[in-house]
């Protein structure tokens, strides 16, 4: 079966805290993307992975933790073959190896008749890492805990984006470590967007869009602050940083706008494509 797997893209990204198990209280309003990667899933004799990025081809792909794990959890004797045709740049904040491995624990256990549930499949989500559960999901939520305590947002209307991302790396726990030795005051976008999207209000619900990130990656990688302003003259009405980066998001009112802003931004050197939100994936 052929199954896309959708980025997404951090609307807001809040931080609360730090947890006793190391990891960050968020409070992330994340939103699905047009942008995917394509997975074909076939039952076999044998558990394989290929993909056409190379590098990828590893034991500890997530698409093989992914599978490994949906057949520890059932029980089932079992094996898949998956081809992974990858479009979403990585790492980047995107969210694609988590949107691969929600898509594989959907295709998974709809090849062996579905022997898990929603919550079910959620639970496996969440044990591979923070994103998966939204991207298993795949609507518009507020996400909060690690990532995966999800409260679905309705009234986000469709945007036009652009994505873009130079060629800075940035490591996540790196970015996370960096944001608390900077101690900066808490920022608190997720309320002013949730106030916007009760008013309906399309503009302040662009405008309310932040990362908490950002003064770190600033300083970090200079190409993202950049790019956020390269954005910004190009017409944009918002540009952020999404996820830990190093990818940014610019929000342009119409889906031609948002080409031209991508085609630009390539003639600039930047890997640059238009995209659009999306209200469910799956
Ligand atoms: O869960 P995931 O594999 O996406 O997390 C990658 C890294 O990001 C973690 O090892 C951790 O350093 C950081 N992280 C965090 N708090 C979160 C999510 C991620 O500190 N809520």
């Amino acid at each position: 079966m052929k199954i896309n797997a959708y980025a997404k893209i951090n609307a807001t990204l809040d931080i609360c805290g730090v947890r006793e198990d190391g990891f960050h209280s968020l409070r992330s309003v994340m939103l699905p993307v047009s942008l995917h990667d394509e997975i074909v899933i076939e039952k076999s004799e044998s558990l394989s992975f290929q993909c056409n990025i190379k590098e990828l081809c590893t034991e500890d792909n997530l698409c093989l933790r992914a599978a490994r794990l949906f057949f520890e959890s059932t029980g089932i004797d079992g094996a898949v073959a998956i081809e992974l045709e990858k479009n979403i740049p990585f790492p980047a904040g995107l969210g694609g190896g988590s949107a691969d491995a929600a898509a594989v624990l959907k295709g998974v256990n709809t090849l062996f008749d579905k022997p898990l549930d929603d919550t079910g499949l959620l639970t496996l989500a969440s044990k591979l890492g923070s994103d998966v559960s939204f991207c298993l999901y795949g609507s518009p939520a507020l996400c909060e805990g690690r990532g995966e305590l999800l409260t679905p947002i309705d009234g986000i209307p469709e945007l036009y984006l652009v994505i873009a991302i130079g060629k800075s790396r940035l490591s996540t726990p790196a970015v996370y470590r960096k944001y608390d030795e900077a101690g900066l005051e808490a920022r608190n976008d997720s309320d002013r967007l949730l106030k916007a999207v009760e008013s309906r209000d399309r503009d302040a619900i662009v405008a309310s869009f932040g990362n908490a990130f950002e003064p770190v990656t600033d300083l970090l990688a200079p190409e993202t602050m950049e790019l956020r302003s390269r954005m910004i003259s190009l017409g944009a009405q918002n540009a952020r940083l999404s996820g830990s980066g190093p990818s940014v998001f610019g929000v342009l009112k119409s889906y031609e706008e948002a080409r031209i802003c991508a085609q630009q931004l390539e003639g600039m050197g930047y890997f640059a494509i238009s995209c659009r939100t999306l209200d469910k994936t799956y």
